[in-house]
C-alpha cells in the first residue's frame, strides 16, 4: 500500500498528491508517469510525475478529477492508501541545454511540466513560459511556473485572466527563436501549438495521454501514430516530438471509451461517489 502523505485542492477539482514511495522516487525523472490503483478492483490510471523529494522518499502528482476513478481518487485523504503507485514508467523528457525554450502548459499538465521546466533551468536554458487555464480559477501552478521563467505568459480560454487563448503565440514565435519547446497538456491544445511551430521548423515536444492499460508495451492500448510509425506511447514516450504526431487519429482513439465513461461518471455521480472502491 502507498501512502498519501499529503494532499492538495489546486482548484476545483484539481488536486495535487504526494504518496510515499521511496522506490520511485529514487528513479523519477521529469516527463515520466505512474499507474496508480486505488484497490484491487480498481482501474488503472496513469499519472504524470509532478516532482519529488528524495528526502521524504515521496512522489507528487496532480490530477484532474474527470471519471469515476479520478473522482474517487479525490474523495481519499492525506493519511489514507492506495493499492498500487507503479513507475517511474516511460522515457524521461528531453531536458538538456538547448538554449531558448518555449514552454506551454494547459490546465493540470502545468504541475509536471513545472518539473520540467525546473530541470531545464537548471541545465542552463533560458525559459519563456505561457501556462493556460480554461478560466482564472482553473489555473493552477501559475505562481510556480512564473518563478523559473525569464518570460512568463497566462492565457485563459474565456479571457478572464491574461490573454484569450494561445493565438498570441502566434507573435511569440514571429519575433523570437526558439530552440526546443516543450507543450503539456489536453491533445487538442498541444495539436493547436505543433500547429503554430511547424512553421518554424522548431521541435515541439508534446506528451501524449494515450489510453493505456499495462503501461509496459504489453496491451497495445496506447499506440499512436509518430512519423508514419506506430509507436507505445508508454515505452517509446510518452514524449515524441509534435511535428511528427498524428493528432487526429490520437483524438479518435480517445474517444472509443467515451460513452462507457460518461456512464460510469454518471452512475458515480448519482450514487453520491458513495459507492465502495471498485
Ligand atoms: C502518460 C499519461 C499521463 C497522464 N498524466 C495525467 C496527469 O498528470 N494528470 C491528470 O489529471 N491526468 C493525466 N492523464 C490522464 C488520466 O490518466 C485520465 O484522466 C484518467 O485515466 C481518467 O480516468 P477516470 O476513470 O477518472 O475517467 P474516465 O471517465 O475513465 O476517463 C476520462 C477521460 O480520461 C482519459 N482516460 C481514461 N482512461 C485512461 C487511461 N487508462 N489512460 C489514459 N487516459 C485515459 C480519456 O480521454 C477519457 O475520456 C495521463 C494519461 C496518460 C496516458
Ligand atoms: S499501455 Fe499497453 S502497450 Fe502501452
Amino acid at each position: 500500500m502507498y501512502k498519501i502523505v499529503a494532499k492538495k485542492e489546486l482548484a476545483p477539482n484539481i488536486y495535487l498528491i504526494e504518496v510515499a514511495a521511496p522506490d520511485v522516487a529514487a528513479k523519477a525523472n521529469p516527463g515520466q508517469f505512474v499507474i496508480i490503483r486505488l484497490d484491487d478492483k480498481g482501474e488503472r490510471v496513469p499519472l504524470t510525475i509532478a516532482g519529488v523529494d528524495l528526502e521524504k522518499g515521496t512522489v507528487a502528482t496532480a490530477f484532474h478529477a474527470v471519471g469515476r476513478t479520478t473522482k474517487k481518487l479525490a474523495k481519499v485523504n492525506a493519511g489514507e492508501s492506495i493499492m498500487d503507485f507503479s513507475g517511474p514508467l516511460g522515457n524521461p523528457a528531453e531536458v538538456g541545454k538547448f538554449g531558448k525554450v518555449l514552454l506551454v502548459g494547459g490546465g493540470v499538465w502545468c504541475a509536471p511540466l513545472h518539473y520540467v521546466a525546473t530541470t531545464l533551468r537548471k541545465n542552463g536554458n533560458k525559459l519563456v513560459v505561457a501556462a493556460a487555464g480554461r478560466t482564472e480559477n482553473d489555473m493552477v501552478y501559475a505562481d510556480e511556473l512564473k518563478a523559473v521563467s525569464d518570460v512568463f505568459y497566462v492565457a485563459t480560454d474565456d479571457g478572464s485572466k491574461g490573454s484569450e487563448g494561445l493565438d498570441f503565440l502566434a507573435d511569440v514565435l514571429k519575433s523570437e527563436k526558439f530552440d526546443h519547446a516543450v507543450v503539456m497538456g489536453p491533445v487538442s491544445m498541444l495539436k493547436k501549438v505543433v500547429e503554430m511551430t511547424r512553421p518554424y521548423g522548431l521541435n515541439t515536444m508534446v506528451t501524449l495521454a494515450s489510453l493505456m492499460v499495462d503501461g509496459t508495451g504489453m496491451c497495445g492500448a496506447c499506440r499512436v501514430t509518430v512519423g508514419g510509425e506506430t509507436k507505445f506511447a508508454c515505452m517509446d514516450g510518452p514524449e515524441f516530438n509534435g511535428l511528427d504526431v498524428d493528432f487526429d487519429e490520437l483524438i479518435s482513439r480517445q474517444r472509443v471509451y467515451l460513452p462507457e465513461e460518461r456512464m460510469a461518471s454518471m452512475i458515480y455521480d448519482k450514487l453520491g461517489g458513495g459507492v465502495k472502491r471498485g
